[in-house]
């Protein structure tokens, strides 16, 4: 059972959002014709249309830095106003330096700490609550929290079975430290956040090679391990599972309860999933928020993008209680109720 964090009386705000989708669509017709696969079945099992995939020579700290100054501008602060930049990926530009410190050089916040944090899908909320522990501990004011992807570096493009699912993107959110007694009114208002972990699980949604523990070799490269592997049914059961788990303990936390909830962003990997979410919270499609038809799974970049495209489109308005929801690969999983 993840532990519950404390409720700070300085809390974090998000003051801006921004995102960035690389323009190449592949529509799952074009995939029809790399794998044995159809329109029919990507779509009845997954929800999922279309995905994009960034340029070649496109890294991921690219597609963050962009989403990232989206997100400065929206927020209305310069690149010297940061002093912190946490960038959740798996799919890093090399194994060091961290991709934030790549986002740092390109944006030109020259005042922030800059790090990378790993927990697959999950890796924006932690991000998240991560920043949040130094803003509400006083030690920094003003953040860049980016989930970011090229996860077309990982993908098997000969597996039928993954191949389908995933997607390149980023998108950001700039915080801000928010005082209950100077800023009541604050928006976007970071209310409550939960983690979990099962590690004993790592082996159902992996990467197996390229890392220290398989390292390429001109032996095993023909193999493959340096893309994703997935036991699908299992990730879905227990996806459904800790997603609810978390989003009620969230809402506990925050002192609310499904019925308050204006708008869950759910982590975007499969229309099932969250249609199964959904109905356990009782939450009609219209309070459901789903992009995955446009983008497939993005990894750590869903909820961001996932929040500013709702936001851009007027779907949250002040005073909204927001539930961010995200599980993935570890495992891991994570979620944030937010008072916009
Ligand atoms: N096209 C056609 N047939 C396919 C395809 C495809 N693209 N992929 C698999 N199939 C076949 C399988 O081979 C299987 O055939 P068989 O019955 O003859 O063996 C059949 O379809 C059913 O396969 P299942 O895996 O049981 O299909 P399922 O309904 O479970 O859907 C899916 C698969 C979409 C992967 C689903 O299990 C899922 O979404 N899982 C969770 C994914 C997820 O949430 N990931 C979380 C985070 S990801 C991250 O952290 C990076």
């Amino acid at each position: 059972m993840p532990t519950p964090s404390t409720q700070p009386f300085c809390a974090s705000s998000i003051i801006g959002t921004g995102s960035y989708m690389p323009a190449k669509v592949l529509t799952n017709e074009d995939l029809s014709k790399l794998v044995d696969t159809s329109d029919e079945w990507i779509t009845s099992r997954t929800g999922i249309k279309e995905r994009r995939i960034a340029a070649p020579d496109e890294a991921t700290s690219d597609m963050a830095s962009e989403a990232a100054r989206r997100a400065m501008t929206d927020a209305g602060v310069k690149p010297e106003d940061i002093q912190l930049i946490i960038v959740a990926t798996v799919t890093p530009d090399m194994a060091f330096p961290s991709t934030a410190c790549f986002v740092q050089k390109k944006i030109g916040a020259s005042n922030a700490v800059c790090f990378d944090v790993s927990a697959a899908c999950s890796g924006f909320l932690y991000a998240l609550q991560v920043a949040r522990h130094f803003i509400n501990t006083g030690n920094r004011t003003t953040a860049l929290v980016i989930g970011a992807e090229k996860l077309s570096s990982l993908v098997n493009w000969q597996d039928r079975n993954t191949c389908v699912l995933f997607g390149d993107g980023a998108g950001a959110v700039v915080i801000r430290k928010a005082c209950e007694e100077e800023e009541p009114n604050a928006q976007g208002r970071v209310l409550s956040t939960v983690m979990g972990s099962d590690g004993n699980l790592v082996d159902l949604l992996k990467v197996p090679g390229g890392g220290s523990a398989c390292p390429l070799t001109p032996e095993n490269i023909t193999s493959r391990p340096n893309t994703i592997h997935m036991e699908g049914r299992e990730t879905f059961k227990h996806a459904v599972t800790r997603m609810l788990e978390a989003s009620q303990q969230a809402l506990e936390m925050a002192g609310l309860t499904a019925a308050d909830v204006s708008l869950v962003i759910p982590h975007q990997a499969n229309a099932r999933i969250i249609s199964a979410i959904a109905e356990r919270l009782a939450l009609p499609n219209e309070k459901v928020f789903m992009n995955l038809d446009k983008y497939g799974n993005t990894s750590a970049a869903t909820i961001p993008v996932a929040l500013d495209e709702a936001r851009r489109s007027g779907l949250i308005k002040k005073g909204d209680v927001i539930l961010l929801v995200a599980f993935g690969g570890g495992f891991t999983w994570a979620s944030s109720v937010v008072r916009w």
